[in-house]
């Protein structure tokens, strides 16, 4: 069967990843999660102290870019796709408060952007792909076959994030959640490079309310219209 590529993207903590990550595993697709390459970039810049003075040094990042190195890896047990730098395992250091609360800076430098976006690139050179992020269906794969758009109110997205959070043994509010992911939308949809954006023949998606299942329907049902 024809094999499509399928672009989703939207504001933070929509449960994008959720949702690209079931629709990838019942039509046998591999999922790419780009998100976590901005996140490892950024865990890359905390390792070598790019951060000193609290702003983001460009001048250095960009002389360490070649040390940068990002794959990612399933994991037997689980079945899921884990994310690595140079080597190490960081799946679970890079989905906490610390690097959310950095990521945005990180993801606006466009040096770094065109690095993540030719590697992502290549990821979907043989289709057979769904991936989530905030450029997807605009700048990495402008011809996607299929492009959603997703969107939530940021109550909602914040109370799914500090759930998932608190789950983890994470000590955040609901307050601190909002912030963040308020910030870094707006970071995300003003930047010059790749801003977050509706790519004009993308599927808006509001889930605020509607169930996982409802959501999966949904999805499998565009997809089976697209093929
Ligand atoms: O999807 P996420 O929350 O894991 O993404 C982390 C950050 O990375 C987010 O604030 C914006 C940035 N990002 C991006 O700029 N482009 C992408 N394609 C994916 C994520």
């Amino acid at each position: 069967m024809k094999k499509i590529l399928i672009a989703i993207d939207g504001y933070s903590s929509c449960g994008k990843s959720t949702m690209a990550k079931t629709l990838a595993k019942q039509i046998g697709y591999t999922y790419i999660d780009s998100g976590a390459m901005y996140r490892a970039a950024t865990l890359f810049c905390l390792q070598n102290n790019l951060f000193a003075g609290g702003e983001l040094n460009g001048e250095a990042l960009k002389k360490r870019l070649p040390d940068l190195h990002i794959s990612f890896e399933e994991n037997r047990e689980t079945g899921l796709s884990e994310t690595f730098l140079n080597g190490e395992n960081v799946e679970r250091r890079i989905r906490s408060m610390e690097i959310a609360a950095k990521v945005s800076p990180v993801a606006a430098v466009g040096f770094v952007r065109e690095e993540m976006v030719k590697q992502q690139q290549a990821m979907g050179l043989g289709k057979g792909i769904v991936m989530d992020g905030r450029d997807i269906g605009t700048v990495v794969f402008p011809d996607a076959e299929l492009k959603i758009f997703v969107t939530a109110s940021p109550e909602i997205r914040a109370q799914r994030r500090l759930a998932e959070l608190t789950a983890k043994g994470e000590k955040t509010t609901f307050e601190e959640v909002l912030h963040n992911l308020t910030e870094r939308d707006y970071i995300d949809s003003t930047r010059k490079d790749g801003p977050l954006r509706q790519a004009e023949d993308a599927v808006v998606l509001d889930n605020s309310d509607l169930t996982i299942a409802e959501q999966n329907q949904y999805l499998l049902k565009l997809f089976k219209e697209r093929i």
